[in-house]
């Protein structure tokens, strides 16, 4: 048969062919270009036009110039438009369907409590394949219906059933910490406290944990996967569909292309499958758990759509209340101890907080109690500003709103974003951004006995503390993280650290804890992988218990 003379090698008709695809996808191209830059909804803003005409310059910012600085270039962007328009700029277009705002006034209005509707524009909550997560849905109404299921698991009455579960697994770990302190090798504290905190979620999630508290070394390969996952973040943010194509090719597969850490993920995945398999084989028959788990009560809820309710849909919520539930949290305490132990004086003063709180360290206090001790307070606010736990731009937009800020008219259905540590680290909101002063978070004038504020730093304004945003979509498990810093804090500094005073009663220094092969470079936010990555090589946090 005759071949026709389109598919001859190098005939007439197949460079006509070929030219005429060329020709149209360059016509494509040039009108995408001349869309984003004059007639889209985001045309009108100032902003680099690199930006409006292409997702390649924050992948610039992000991937090939240095791990996750867009953060900071934006922040430079704001200052140059400012300049270059002669007025000040609160928001520039960051991407060719991305505003940002940087004025922190907006951000109530931008994270709008109840009875305004925010959807969720797809960003980094795509760029890990929990998009039917209750954090990866775009949709306001489908949203807010996923939410409502979970939202009982977390409000403070739950919590206070939770609590002796909460203090049960910091039980287990002080007495995996003893046996560190009885041969004094380091502990790596993210590790750690993420075994603590994976275990707390897991046993609320399914009723059972895999005990990673007593795991060799606490299973530090999870964290290390959650960091390995976070650093390929900027790639699937940018690649939507590539998490999509992952989840459905061979695990094998996916494993010799991105390594070690896409194998534990993929492990977790599996195992959130197994347990939502065996949670809904169990449907209904609660004999066989300790306690009513989240999915047991998912499944039972009425309101939640049997759609809602598949396997697929619901590993993704499992694995999300897995890593979301751990890593902050455990980085949160980390920090904490990191920054009291470079600042001994501070922690003497919590010390002798503590000791008074909690006289018999054998009856430890509620979380409601320890929220109420000023001094630790202050110290756990300073740390969610200081380390801010979530650090990549979160995004909202408004259905059916138009959103004013000064003179700008934000249309409805406009993807805004805005970044919590450009608010945190504002030396017009926190003078002195990179100090870690508590006394600045304490009521004025401030408690007997506590150190006064320093003259030079003005009380802290908690409306711009923002680490677990705000509105409908803000962090689910507040209340759960809050409960697990304060009593872990509380109970690790009360059992192993001691302050030690002179004849004459002053303080001399701290004993029992010392951080080993660790300073602020271990902690503080140098690259926004998501969550808060501290300069490339560092971020082992660890410490060393000596004998009391
Ligand atoms: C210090 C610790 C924590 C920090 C800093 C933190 C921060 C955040 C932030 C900023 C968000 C909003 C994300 C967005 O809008 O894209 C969020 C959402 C969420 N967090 Fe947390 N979180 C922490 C602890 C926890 C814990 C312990 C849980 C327990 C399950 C949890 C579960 C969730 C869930 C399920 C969402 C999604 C909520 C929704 O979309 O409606 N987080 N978190």
């Amino acid at each position: 048969m005759a071949v026709p003379d389109i598919f001859q090698y190098g005939s007439a008709s197949e460079y006509s062919v070929v030219n005429a695809f060329l020709t149209i996808y360059a016509c494509y191209i040039l009108g995408v270009a001349i869309h984003r830059l004059f007639f889209s909804r985001y045309a009108k803003f100032p902003g680099p036009r690199l930006a409006a005409l292409t997702y390649g310059y924050m992948f610039y910012y992000d991937v090939i110039a240095g791990d996750g600085q867009y953060m900071y270039k934006i922040k430079d962007l704001h200052e140059k438009y400012s300049e270059r328009l002669y007025q000040y700029s609160p928001v520039i277009r960051i991407s060719p369907h991305e505003l940002h705002v940087i004025d922190p006034d907006f951000y109530e209005v931008l994270f709008a409590g109840a009875y305004t509707k925010r959807d969720k524009p797809p960003t980094w909550s795509h760029a890990f394949s929990n998009f039917d997560s209750v954090f990866g849905t775009i949709d306001h109404d489908k949203h807010k219906v996923r939410r409502s299921a979970l939202n009982a698991f977390f409000s403070p009455s739950s919590l206070r059933k939770l609590e002796p579960l909460i203090q049960d697994s910091i039980s287990r770990l002080i007495a995996v910490f003893r046996q560190y302190q009885k041969s004094g090798e380091a502990i790596q504290m993210k590790a750690a406290f993420g075994a603590m905190t994976n275990d707390i979620i897991a046993e609320y999630c399914f009723g059972i944990s895999e005990n990673y508290i007593d795991t060799p070394n606490f299973n530090a390969e999870a964290v290390k996967a959650a960091d390995d996952l976070t650093e390929s973040m900027h790639i699937t943010v940018q690649v939507q569909w590539l998490p999509k194509l992952l989840n459905r090719l061979p695990d094998r597969w996916t494993e010799s292309i991105f390594g070690h850490g896409m194998a534990k993920l993929n492990e977790m995945k599996r195992h959130s499958i197994r347990k939502i398999k065996e949670t809904i084989s169990s449907r209904g028959d609660f004999r066989n758990v300790k306690h009513r788990t989240i999915f047991h009560d998912l499944l039972d809820n009425p309101n939640l759509p049997e759609e809602d309710k598949t396997v697929d849909r619901l590993w993704q919520e499992a694995q999300l209340l897995l890593t979301a539930g751990t890593v902050t949290t455990a980085t949160s305490i980390s920090s904490a101890l990191v920054y009291l132990l470079l600042d001994p004086r501070r922690l003497g003063v919590l010390l002798e907080e503590l000791e008074t709180a909690v006289p018999d360290i054998t009856k430890p206090k509620s979380s409601t109690e320890l929220e109420n001790l000023p001094y630790l307070n202050a110290v756990v606010q300073e740390i969610l500003r200081l380390v801010t736990g979530v650090s990549y731009r979160l995004v909202r937009s408004a259905p059916n709103e138009t959103l004013q800020l000064g003179k700008w008219s934000i249309p409805p259905n406009t993807a805004v974003s805005m970044h919590a540590p450009l608010i945190h680290h504002s030396p017009d909101l926190f003078p002195e951004p990179w100090s870690f002063i508590p006394e600045r978070w304490l009521a004025d004038p401030g408690p007997a006995g506590l150190p006064a504020r320093p003259s030079n730093i003005p009380p802290a304004n908690p409306k711009y503390l923002v680490p677990l945003s705000k509105g409908t979509r803000q962090c689910i498990g507040q209340p759960l993280a809050h409960a697990e810093i304060h009593m872990t804090l509380a109970c690790v500094l009360r059992t192993f650290a001691r302050a030690e005073r002179d004849e004459h009663g002053e303080f001399i220094g701290i004993k029992g804890i010392k951080l080993f092969r660790t300073d602020r470079r271990d902690t503080d936010l140098k690259r926004d992988l998501g969550f808060p990555a501290p300069e490339k090589g560092r971020g082992n946090m660890r410490i060393v218990l000596e004998g009391l």
